[in-house]
């Protein structure tokens, strides 16, 4: 029997914390720093209210009108009528997803819990490591640390997670949410009271209109292209749109939630936690005269530098830190729920045995892509080790394709429904839905690709 969430806030909050990870406080901050600060905010904005919300809404009611496994969803949605090859595509591309994607997830997961606890013993006093760039690279040199902490990971997520969709994913995200907000009001709030931020602020909300390639001798597509095609990466990453999430948390949801507002819930709250990590960790280089632009260091190597320095740089650290692990421990546990949820109706596996059958292939990938990025293995795909090249691969196109797949099976096969189950009755609003996932989606994505 397909299950289903205990309650609409449950519902919501799992969905944030599905969206609200590493890609809000880890990425987004530096692709921010690194691509003109406020254009990029704005072009983000863009990306996210002008499509990402649809497409999260689409994929929402899909997943609810299927009520059933991202597999046997499109057969179920059309009778029977649609082609094998929509479920064997879909299909392929979000397990190719979920893993790819967790295995890279699960190595970043485990320096950030490997930093509270270091984080931790030098704020009781137990220790005192010093958290630096030397740190970091021993860190990211030792196979079997990152191995470990990340198998700590997988083993966290693996008990939420068998305790099934009320009373490990609902719950747990009932919890951790509310306190990852706390976390995050009480560190933009302290952010403000320290000298010099208000440099960062700036910078963040003043679009630098040459970083998206305007000028007042002309306009640079490729430039303009390149920003859009990181900004739409990341709103496709960050709303977990190319992982089966929102379809198999769709599908848990019974008739009568409001998927408009729910959906637009998860959207604000999932921009809102990306500004404001973007406003604690930008204006924090800023006030200390250091770069911003230093790629995915920042958080790891940046950050402490600048926390080591300030008054209170102690707590602060710890509680940066926790905020990461929490918010990318709720993102770890959807990434792994469709994968479940298709080994139990498929294969009519126990919740126990499916999560270990993902757990155990997570942590094998893991295990190998950890191998390469540290050179123990010395394969390459592209000219880039196997971390690098799973973490490129995945966010700039296979979770792209997904999302194209699933728009055009949307818009041209299943519209109507997803049309009346929304319940849509303002006529603007639906001509542009229907749009945004049968044309404009479709064609942007088309485009990028390309461009890229
Ligand atoms: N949506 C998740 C994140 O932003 C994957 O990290």
């Amino acid at each position: 029997m397909h299950t289903h969430w205990g309650s609409k806030l449950g519902f919501v909050l799992a969905t944030a914390g599905s969206a609200v990870g590493l890609g809000n406080i880890w990425r987004f901050p530096y692709l921010i720093a690194q691509n003109g600060g406020g254009a990029f905010l704005l072009v983000y904005l863009l990306c996210v209210g002008l499509l990402g919300y649809f497409l999260l809404t689409a994929k929402i009611t899909f997943g609810r009108i299927a009520a059933t496994n991202f597999i046997d969803g499109f057969q179920k949605v059309t009778n029977g009528a649609a082609s094998r090859l929509w479920s064997r595509l879909g299909g392929f591309l979000t397990i190719f997803n979920v893993f790819f994607v967790s295995a890279v997830y699960v190595v970043v997961i485990g320096w950030t819990l490997s930093y509270v606890v270091a984080s931790a013993q030098n704020l009781i006093g137990f220790s005192s490591v010093a958290i630096d760039k030397n740190l970091f690279e021993t860190l990211t040199a030792s196979y079997g640390t990152q191995l470990f902490w990340g198998i700590l990971c997988i083993v966290v997520t693996s008990l939420i997670l068998i305790r099934g969709v009320k009373g490990g994913i609902e719950k747990t995200s009932l919890y951790l949410m509310p306190f990852l907000f706390l976390l995050l009001i009480f560190m933009v709030a302290w952010m403000f009271m320290i000298p010099g931020s208000e440099k960062g602020l700036k910078f963040l909300f003043t679009p630098n209109w040459a970083d998206l390639g305007i000028t007042e001798s002309g306009f640079d597509i490729h430039k303009l292209a390149h920003v859009a095609l990181l900004a739409l990466g990341q709103a496709i990453y960050s709303l977990s749109l190319g992982m089966g999430v929102c379809f198999i948390y769709g599908s848990y949801l019974k008739p009568n939630t409001d998927i408009k507002k729910s959906g637009l819930w998860v959207v604000i709250l999932d921009t809102l936690v990306a500004t404001l990590a973007s406003m604690i960790v930008v204006p924090a280089v800023f006030a200390f005269g250091l770069e911003s632009n230093q790629g995915p260091g920042l958080s790891f190597i940046t950050l402490p530098f600048v926390f080591s320095q300030m008054a209170g740089g102690k707590i602060f650290m710890f509680v940066f830190f926790l905020l990461l692990f929490v918010a990318a421990l709720t993102s770890l546990i959807s990434i792994y729920e469709p994968v479940i949820n298709l080994l139990i109706e498929r294969k009519g596996l126990s919740r126990k045995m499916a999560t270990m059958c993902v757990a155990g292939m997570n942590v094998i990938l893991s295990a190998v892509v950890l191998a390469s990025f540290t050179g123990h293995l010395s394969w390459t795909i592209l000219g880039k080790n196997l971390f690098d090249c799973a973490d490129y691969v995945t966010g700039s196109y296979t979770m792209g394709l997904m999302v194209l797949i699933y728009c055009v099976f949307m818009g041209w096969k299943i519209w109507p429904q997803i049309r009346d189950n929304l319940k849509i009755k303002n006529k603007i609003f639906e001509n542009y839905f229907s749009f945004v996932i049968k044309i404009l989606s479709p064609i942007i994505l088309v485009l990028l690709f390309i461009m890229a």
